[in-house]
């Protein structure tokens, strides 16, 4: 198998994750649940650690979604605790890293505490270059959709757009990931083989790979196989594989 960096040839530049899987993982260990979270947390810095060196440019990651606001208060509590520490003690790895913070969600939903800390983080990691990272919080597909779908009937009835103007460039403009790629590569841990809400716009051509191992045991060398496969994957964007094969330059970009 391929090490880390040794070749990176048809890598996915874009990777989004469901870590899931945190909640059974410490249940299974009998601890509380809230310590599968922090376990989670660990592997956060792993991934993010041994992401460039794969080929991936771009990390999005599921920490939140906008359903997971009807877990007991407890946990939403403790999960919202773990993300303000986390932001605040590894922000100087993540600049060490050139990772550039950005989030995307209904933010004005969380804590005000912890919209601080995130405002603070992505400024402060707004020059870096190395690995742009997307954390989903408070995050839902259908309601990015909708929240889309408003700003461009606004925008039609202000005039400043025409109905026949609105085409999926557009569209993607107005989500909360407007200007990003869409992802390459899917990554579900924790079992599960379900999107639960998840960029539904734009995972549409992603190729998906869910994995039995839950999020606290999903390591580096766990991302190496999900990598290497995908890497495996001929990607037809509805074309047939001559089409493929025949294309010049093949690029995995795919857009
Ligand atoms: C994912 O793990 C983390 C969040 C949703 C915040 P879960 O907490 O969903 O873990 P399981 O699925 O219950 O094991
Ligand atoms: C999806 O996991 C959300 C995150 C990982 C943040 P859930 O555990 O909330 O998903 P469902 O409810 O089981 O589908
Ligand atoms: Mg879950």
């Amino acid at each position: 198998m391929a090490s880390a960096g040794e070749n990176r040839e048809n890598a996915p530049l874009h990777v989004a994750i469901i870590m899931d899987g945190n909640g059974r993982w410490a249940t299974r260990r009998g601890l509380p649940r809230i310590m599968g979270h922090k376990k989670g947390v660990e592997r956060v810095r792993e991934i993010v650690r041994a992401a460039p060196a794969l080929g991936i440019t771009a990390l999005t990651l599921y920490a939140f979604s906008s359903e997971n606001w009807r877990r007991p208060a407890d946990e939403v509590s403790g999960l919202m605790g773990l993300l303000k520490s986390f932001l605040t003690r590894e922000l100087d790895e993540l600049c060490a890293n050139g990772v550039r913070l950005a989030v995307i969600g209904e933010t004005e939903r969380l804590p005000a505490d912890v919209r601080e800390v995130l405002d603070a983080a992505i400024t402060r990691t707004g020059g870096n270059r190395r690995l742009k990272l997307n954390l989903a919080l408070s995050y839902g597909g259908r309601g990015e959709i909708v929240h889309a779908a408003r700003r461009i009937a606004a925008r039609c009835l202000n005039g400043e757009i025409a109905p026949e103007d609105i085409g999926e460039e557009l569209f993607s403009a107005h989500l909360h990931t407007a200007g990003q790629p869409d992802p390459d590569l899917l990554i579900r841990t924790g079992g599960e083989q379900r999107l639960s809400n998840f960029l539904l716009w734009q995972l549409s051509y992603a190729e998906l790979c869910f994995v039995p191992a839950p999020w606290p045991e999903f390591d580096a060398g766990e991302l190496e196989r999900a990598v290497a496969d995908f890497r495996k994957r001929e990607r037809r964007f509805g074309m047939t594989s001559e089409q493929i094969r025949n294309r010049t330059g093949a690029s995995s970009a795919g857009s």
